[in-house]
């Protein structure tokens, strides 16, 4: 971020005053704070080893599955089903007193061939959505609190994204997927979760009308997931900018959450000044959360540069995450505590 506003810097200002208290973690800073959460995506093999499980379960009230509960993992065959490594999540959830953010029904990436190979007619694909959601919601009914539901409808220019959906089923595929997970687990809360939404601009525009058309409609979708990827800091919204935009969609009866957040460095980084960028970068997002009632928490996507997407998808940046490759916690861990920590100290 090119310019701290007056009131990040005051914040960041008295934080630094007083000290966290050792020990104090994330789950635990975020919980006092009316329940917040803060999460982190997670795969199953970083539960085999003692260090990420212990830090996963320390620091973590929340966890997504980032890639076990896509259809390519989870439905692999037309009627073949592997729920192995979504059942793991699950059950280290539950082991660890953490709420699980189910990730996610329809998506155009990630999907299995016989998908996006086959020949469907529009009946046709609504009952393969159909089976989808009742079978993966349904299993899970009642152990996970909330559903991205739909995820990246919305394309770069504002349009609604062409995605095998848009064009077996039509526009009309957003509100039959909310149905089914509806009627699936009545009682999960069912997000529409996209990226590059956190300041405004097309994409933002577009997805308020369509939350907007759906309630008054009378289809059940409850909150609004902002994805928050930066790619550099400098891409981070400035907190109130942020909050204004999460209160757009709050003040229409939204629950609001960050779900993905991280914010990758162009390589090589200079550590005279990005770890500190970074920190302001995650610190600006927590700040965000906490100035608007609605906002339910806030998930990490990768809780390791050891695990992070960003190198395999864009070459050139990493570091994106709020521990480093050995799980050391880097300046944006502590920012985020500080900002937790302040916020208690100053209610
Ligand atoms: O599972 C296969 C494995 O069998 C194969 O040998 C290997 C070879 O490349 O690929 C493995 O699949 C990879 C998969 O992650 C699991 O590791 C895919 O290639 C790889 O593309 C996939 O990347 C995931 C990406 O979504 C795909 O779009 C990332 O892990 C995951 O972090 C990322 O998550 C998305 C969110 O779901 C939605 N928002 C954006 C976010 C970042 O792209």
């Amino acid at each position: 971020m090119a310019l701290l506003s007056a009131a990040t810097v005051v914040v960041v200002g008295l934080a630094a005053c007083r000290p966290v208290p050792p020990g104090s973690t994330l789950r635990g800073l975020a919980d006092a704070r009316d329940g917040r959460v803060v999460g982190t995506s997670v795969e199953p093999a970083q539960f085999d080893r003692t260090a990420d499980a212990d830090l996963i379960a320390a620091q973590f009230s929340s966890v997504t599955p980032e890639n076990a509960m896509k259809w390519v993992s989870v439905h692999p065959g037309p009627s073949t089903w592997d729920f192995a490594a979504a059942d793991r999540i699950v059950e280290f959830a539950e082991a660890h007193g953490q709420r699980v953010r189910g990730h996610t029904l329809v998506w155009h990436r990630q999907n299995p061939a016989w998908l996006t190979g086959g020949t469907f007619t529009r009946d046709e694909l609504i009952a393969v959505l159909h089976d989808h959601i009742a079978t993966l919601v349904g299993r899970y009914r009642g152990r996970i609190a909330q559903w991205d539901v739909v995820n990246e409808a919305i394309a770069d220019d504002g349009t609604l994204r062409d995605n095998l959906w848009l064009r077996g089923i039509g526009p009309d595929y957003i509100r039959l997927a909310f149905e089914f997970a509806h009627e699936a687990d009545p009682d999960a809360a069912l997000f529409i979760n996209d990226y590059l939404i956190e300041r405004g601009g097309a994409k933002a525009a577009t997805l308020l009308w369509i939350v907007a058309s759906l309630r008054s409609a009378g289809v059940p979708i409850d909150g609004v997931g902002y994805q928050t990827h930066a790619l550099v800091p400098a891409l981070m919204p400035t907190p109130e900018q942020f909050a204004d935009e999460m209160r757009r969609f709050a003040s229409r009866g939204l629950l609001v959450e960050i779900t993905e957040m991280d914010v990758a460095l162009h390589l090589p980084s200079d550590p005279a000044i990005d770890p500190q960028r970074q920190a302001d970068a995650y610190g600006s997002s927590v700040m965000a959360c906490l100035a608007v009632r609605e906002c339910t928490g806030i998930t990490v996507w990768n809780y390791s540069d050891a695990e992070s997407w960003i190198p395999g998808e864009f070459p050139g940046f990493g570091e994106a995450s709020i521990f480093d490759a050995a799980l050391a916690p880097k300046p944006a861990f502590e920012r985020m505590r500080q900002i937790l920590w302040w916020d208690l100290r100053a209610r």
